[in-house]
């Protein structure tokens, strides 16, 4: 391919032909995914491209044809040769749409683990109001995100878990499209959310998948007919590709847990992987880990026991170690924090999650554009949840940040997140159910 005019109009032609609403060829999407990703394509056209898949859609085969032109970009791992004791090793990855104070992957993982299943979890970082896996877990001393294929390989054979970035040579056109559509506001389609997530799953090797599709106000796709749609399409293309696939779809309209941020995400993670932690933070992470004990092929497991007799902080503790973390280590604190109050007694009835995440955003927890350094310490505390009365006068939220001149934005953030009602009826009526709905393949 090179870059002449030709090429330009057969570019335009196959974004005239999605402008119009017909479906596009196998070979028309290969051309365009590998002459974006080698700069053939120029960027204006995969924009204009992107723009109308999101405004026209695809149906399942395009979907199919675009992830595996994503795959193809790049290295397709294998781990199917992992042991451990001279006996293979079952793989099993799990993976979040995004939400806010979703750090499940943190306690998830190492428990997991301990069961004897390896999850190589490759993860990414923070942009915009969602959190990111890696930049929370560089809040710990020491550890590093970056580890090498024989390193990694090497650490699910002893140790079961890593949690690290995932490399460039991972569906590099996924990496380049990613960053297109966040500029273009196209990331929020159903075709290119699937596509996106399921590609680099496939490439990463692993032999089954959870998927944790959001459905509210703090999700990508807040309607839960749509989280339906992309649940039920990535977990055909899953299938497709021979990894077995499920979904969980899980309301992401409340933060999960008490915690938003960085370093305050992992303190929460550590609390449940001693015992503890908020209800809902230890609901979804049994939810998850049974979905994924049974796709290992442990069904009837109860996750539950590793949490209770420090098997999962122990398989916590070797994961940190393993990659220069240093788990006893004291987390980074917050030079200024401010309260935010309940300005009425009531009940609180809704806390709005995306404001949330705002919030913890613009205390320094994430980024504006790839590559910006996140302050570990910022953050949000949160100290009532839908279902719980409080009095006037009463915190709300606890903001964390090094950096006081943040505080004011992240104060307007929160003006309107949360709903303050009269204490009337059954107080635990106002809080919605975590886990939606299950979704597996069906022929
Ligand atoms: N996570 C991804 O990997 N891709 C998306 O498009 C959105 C979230």
């Amino acid at each position: 391919m090179t870059g002449t005019v030709d090429d330009a109009i057969h570019a335009v032609s196959v974004i005239a032909t999605k402008r119009g609403g017909q479906a596009l060829g196998d070979a028309q999407i290969a051309w365009m995914v590998d002459g974006y990703t080698h700069g053939e394509v120029a960027p204006e056209q995969m924009s204009a491209l992107l723009m109308a898949i999101y405004l026209r859609g695809m149906n399942r085969q395009e979907i199919a044809s675009w992830t595996h032109a994503m795959i193809d970009s790049g290295r397709r791992m294998d781990l199917s040769g992992l042991r451990r004791d001279g006996r293979p090793l079952v793989t099993v990855d799990k993976h979040s749409t995004g939400g806010v104070g979703d750090k499940i992957t943190l306690p998830l993982t190492p428990l997991v683990a301990s069961f004897g299943v390896a999850v190589p979890q490759l993860s990414g970082r923070g942009l915009g109001h969602t959190g990111g896996t890696l930049d929370k877990l560089e809040s710990i001393p020491g550890w590093r995100a970056e580890v090498g294929i024989d390193d990694m390989i090497a650490q699910l054979e002893r140790v079961g878990a890593v949690i690290c970035a995932a490399g460039a040579d991972l569906a590099p056109a996924d990496r380049k499209l990613y960053a297109l559509r966040d500029v273009t506001g196209t990331v929020e389609s159903i075709p290119l959310l699937a596509s996106s997530i399921m590609s680099k799953k496939i490439a990463e090797g692993t032999g089954a998948l959870v998927l944790d599709v959001k459905t509210g106000s703090g999700a990508f796709l807040p309607d839960e007919d749509d989280a339906r749609e992309l649940a039920s399409t990535m977990v055909e293309l899953g299938h497709d590709a021979g990894v077995d696939t499920r979904a969980v779809i899980t309301d992401m309209s409340t933060p999960l847990g008490r915690a938003v941020g960085n370093a305050v995400e992992v303190a929460e993670s550590v609390e449940v992987l001693a015992g503890g932690g908020p209800s809902d933070v230890v609901e979804l992470t049994l939810a998850l880990a049974r979905e994924m004990l049974d796709a290992a092929g442990l069904p009837d497991t109860d996750p539950a026991s590793h949490l209770a007799d420090g098997r999962a902080m122990d398989s916590w503790r070797s994961m940190i170690a393993a990659q220069g973390g240093d788990p006893d280590a004291p987390l980074p604190v917050a030079r200024h924090r401010d309260d935010v109050s309940a300005d009425r007694d009531g009940v609180v009835t809704g806390m709005d999650a995306r404001s949330v995440g705002d919030a913890a955003w613009r205390l320094g927890g994430g980024r504006s554009k790839p590559g910006e350094a996140v302050a570990a310490e910022a953050g949000v505390i949160i100290h009532a949840k839908p279902g719980d009365r409080v009095r006037a006068g009463q915190p709300l939220f606890t903001l964390h940040t090094r950096d006081e001149s943040r505080l004011a934005g992240a104060r307007a953030c929160l003006d309107a997140a949360v709903t303050i009602d009269d204490p009337a009826g059954d107080v635990g009526a106002h809080s919605r159910p975590l886990i939606v709905d299950h979704v597996r393949f069906t022929p």
